[in-house]
This record gives structure tokens, C-alpha cells and sequence, in this order.
């Protein structure tokens, strides 16, 4: 038996963010981030849409990017004092991730942060509160599916809560929210959503469900999202969709080892001033991932099913994962992403030096890659690779050599 869960409601388009008049509760509590979502005036017209749905609305803003298990203790107290029916939260897959951290803790009280991280393994949730995600940057899909990424500061790792209890009740994705995105996050969070689709297709856990939308994600990013770096806003909007698509199809088919590896290389190099941010990690690490994959006859297959409706050509499967492969280190290049962590400079650009020396890689290799296994995303992975060959696989994706194991 499979199981397929998307959120009960998806309000979608121009103007989406008003459905939240039409929400009945007593008291709604609100997540968001930085200040990103004030100065676009978004956070404004939640309270005031929800003050009119007849809601006592209460902010819970500074949500940091990549959340702390300390910032989910921190809200789940605010919580629990203000005792909230509706948890909506707004802005990127910080904020929102954090406050479905928040929502568990919320309802269960006795909860600790390892009991969170068992996989699929969540009590019932909504006896206290339901939950609406509002995204504003177009990659992470969280508003939509059943993970919330927090990191473990001490261990500089950064843990998938994995649960179909933590997809969230209503998923708003209004695309004038992305319109205030700066180039860079386009560009990172678009190639974390071509990531979940190529990675949701070829999963072990993929089926008739999540195919379609995962290959219709495919060609809309494909269409759209270097159009949208160069600021077209109609390729923008189309990308919020898209992304959403790549989400359902994720979420039910989970994802493979290009995460693993962006999880735990994500915080770990912390230390020496820089985070490796997701979306970019994901374009360094994906093309190295396909050829890795490659390997397995399956996945051969299936890449070869994307090449096709990519209309990348190629007259059999090796050449088509060849296209495909050059194709999104293309896609890196136009949108100004290095291919390398060694070329991984200031804010996720190109770099003669990175921030992350050689000597610290190498010795850090060995447990990033152990960590790596143990991530929640390798299980479904279509090729599962070896304690040595997950080192090597990491050696390539700092140096930029090719993986011919
Ligand atoms: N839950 C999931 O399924 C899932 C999937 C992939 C990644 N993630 C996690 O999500 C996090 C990354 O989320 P993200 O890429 O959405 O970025 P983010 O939420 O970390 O935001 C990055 C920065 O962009 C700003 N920002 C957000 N929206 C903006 C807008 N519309 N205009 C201007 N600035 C804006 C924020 O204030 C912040 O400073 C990582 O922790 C990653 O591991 C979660
Ligand atoms: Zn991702």
C-alpha cells in the first residue's frame, strides 16, 4: 500500500493570500522571518485578513534562515502561552519549516527535538491548532509537504522531521509574494525545486501519483526559471507554481542523496564563517548525483525519460544522461551558482578561492560522509552508495571531477 497526502486546500494565483478571510478560528498565531515579509507589506495583510476572518492575530516574527532546534523551543513557548487554533506561517522554508517544528512541540509539550526526527514516526497533530503555510520564495515547497528541516547547532547538522501529520491544512501560494526576491534567492531556490522533481522521479518511492507532477515541474522550470533570474515576472509566477508541483511530487515520493549531501554539508563548514546554502549545494551536488545514478539501470531509464521531455536529444539513454548532465551545469552557469564547493565563495557565488579550505574538507570528509548515510533522504535513493563511495562522491563534488565509479 501507498500513501499520497497533499494539503486539504491549495489557493493558488493573483490575490490567493485573501482566502485567509474566509478562515474560522478564535485565535491565529503568526510565524515569519526576518523582515522580509513587513517590508513587502505581506505580513500586514495577513493580520488585517485575518482580523476580519474575526481572529485575535498574534506575530511571531525573526524566524532565522536555516532555523535553530533553540528558535523551535522558543516559539513552541509563545505557543503554549498565547494558545493558538490556527498556526499560520508566512515567508520562506525557514520560517515556515520552524513553525511546524513549533506546531509539534505546541501539541505535544514532552516532546524533545530527537523525538521529532523519527522518521514517519509523529503522534496526531491538530488537537490544538491547524496549520497554513504561505510561501514567498519558489523553491522549498514546504507549504505542501510532510518535512521541516531544523538544524543542530552543537552538531552543525542539519535534520529532516519527516511526517504526512506535519503537511500542513492549507498551502497559500500566491506568486506576488515572490516578486520581491532578490536574484540570488531566485536562482538557489529555483534549483532546489528542479532538484525535489529530478530526484522525486527517480526515487525508489515514485509511482503513477507523483510522475506527472514531477515531469510537469520539470519542463515549467526548464521554461522559466532563467528567465525568471533575469527578472520576467510572468516566468516568476510560473515558477511558484512550479515549485509546488515539484513539492507534491516529493513529499510522496521522497528524494535521494543530492539532499543528504546538502544536509549535511549545509551547516557543517558553519565554523569558518559561511553556511552552504540548500538550493545551492543542491546545483553543485546534482549533476554528480546523475552520473552517480546513472550506474543503476533504472534510474538510467528515467533520466532518460526527463532528457526526453526535455527535448535534450541524444539517441540512447548514456548520451541522454550526458545532455542531461551538461544541460543543468548550464543552468548553474547562466544563473551564476559555482559548480564546486571549492569554488564556493561569499553569499553562494563563483570563487577562484572558497570558503571551505581543503584541508578542513578532507578532514571532515569522513563523518559528513557517514552522516550523509544516515540522512532520511538516502533510503529512497535509486543507487545506494557505500560509506567509500559516498566519500568519493563528495571528493568530486569538491574538486569538480567526474564520477566515473
Ligand atoms: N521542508 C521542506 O520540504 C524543505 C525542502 C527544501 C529545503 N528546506 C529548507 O528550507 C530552508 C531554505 O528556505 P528558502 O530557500 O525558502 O529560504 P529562507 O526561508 O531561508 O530565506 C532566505 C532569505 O530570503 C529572505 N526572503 C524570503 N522570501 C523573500 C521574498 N519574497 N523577498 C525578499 N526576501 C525574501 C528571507 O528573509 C531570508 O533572509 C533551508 O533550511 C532548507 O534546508 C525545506
Ligand atoms: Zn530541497
Amino acid at each position: 500500500m501507498a500513501r499520497f497526502t497533499l494539503p486539504r486546500d491549495i489557493y493558488h494565483g493573483k490575490g490567493a493570500l485573501e482566502a485567509l478571510k474566509t478562515f474560522e478560528g478564535k485565535r491565529a498565531m503568526v510565524c515569519t522571518g526576518g523582515g522580509s515579509m513587513k517590508r513587502g507589506g505581506f505580513l500586514q495583510k495577513v493580520e488585517e485578513y485575518l482580523k476580519e476572518a474575526g481572529m485575535e492575530v498574534e506575530l511571531y516574527e525573526g524566524i532565522e534562515p536555516d532555523p535553530s532546534v533553540e528558535t523551535v523551543m522558543k516559539g513552541a513557548a509563545a505557543m503554549e502561552k498565547f494558545q493558538p487554533d490556527w498556526i499560520v506561517a508566512i515567508g520562506g522554508g525557514s520560517p515556515i519549516d520552524a513553525a511546524k517544528a513549533m506546531w509539534i512541540k505546541y501539541e505535544y509539550p514532552d516532546t524533545t527535538f530527537e523525538d521529532m526526527c523519527k522518521v514517519f514516526g509523529l503522534p496526531k497533530l491538530r488537537t490544538k491548532a491547524k496549520f497554513c503555510a504561505i510561501s514567498s520564495t519558489s523553491g522549498t515547497a514546504t507549504e505542501v509537504t510532510a518535512f521541516s528541516i531544523i538544524t543542530d547547532y552543537q552538531k552543525g547538522i542539519k535534520y529532516p522531521i519527516a511526517d504526512f501529520e506535519i503537511t500542513p491544512d492549507v498551502a497559500i501560494v500566491d506568486p506576488e509574494l515572490a516578486h520581491t526576491m532578490p536574484k540570488k534567492l531566485v536562482a538557489h531556490t529555483g534549483m532546489d525545486a528542479i532538484t525535489h522533481a529530478i530526484e522525486a522521479y527517480v526515487s525508489t518511492a515514485n509511482c503513477d501519483y507523483t510522475d506527472p507532477l514531477a515531469i510537469h515541474a520539470i519542463e515549467m522550470i526548464m521554461d522559466n526559471l532563467v528567465k525568471s533570474y533575469n527578472e520576467d515576472m510572468e516566468a516568476r509566477d510560473a515558477m511558484h507554481n512550479a515549485q509546488c508541483l515539484a513539492g507534491m511530487a516529493f513529499s510522496n515520493a521522497l528524494l535521494g542523496i543530492v539532499h543528504s549531501m546538502a544536509h549535511k554539508t549545509g551547516a557543517v563548514f558553519a565554523d569558518l564563517g559561511a553556511h552552504i546554502i540548500h538550493g545551492a549545494a543542491n546545483a553543485m551536488y546534482l549533476p554528480k548525483v546523475v552520473a552517480f545514478n546513472a550506474k543503476d539501470p533504472v534510474a538510467k531509464k528515467r533520466y532518460g525519460v526527463i532528457a526526453d521531455y526535455m527535448h535534450l536529444g541524444g539517441s540512447n539513454d548514456d548520451e541522454k544522461v550526458d545532455l542531461l548532465i551538461k544541460y543543468l551545469r548550464k543552468m548553474n552557469d547562466d544563473l551564476n551558482i559555482p559548480h564546486s564547493i571549492n569554488h564556493y565563495g561569499a553569499d553562494g557565488l563563483p570563487a577562484e578561492q572558497g570558503f571551505v579550505p581543503e584541508d578542513v574538507f578532507l578532514e571532515r570528509l569522513h563523518d559528513i560522509a557517514a552522516n550523509a548515510l544516515l540522512d532520511a533522504c538516502t533510503g529512497s535513493n535509486p543507487r545506494q552508495p557505500s560509506q567509500e563511495e559516498m566519500e568519493k562522491l563528495l571528493k568530486c563534488c569538491y574538486y569538480d571531477t567526474e564520477v566515473d565509479f
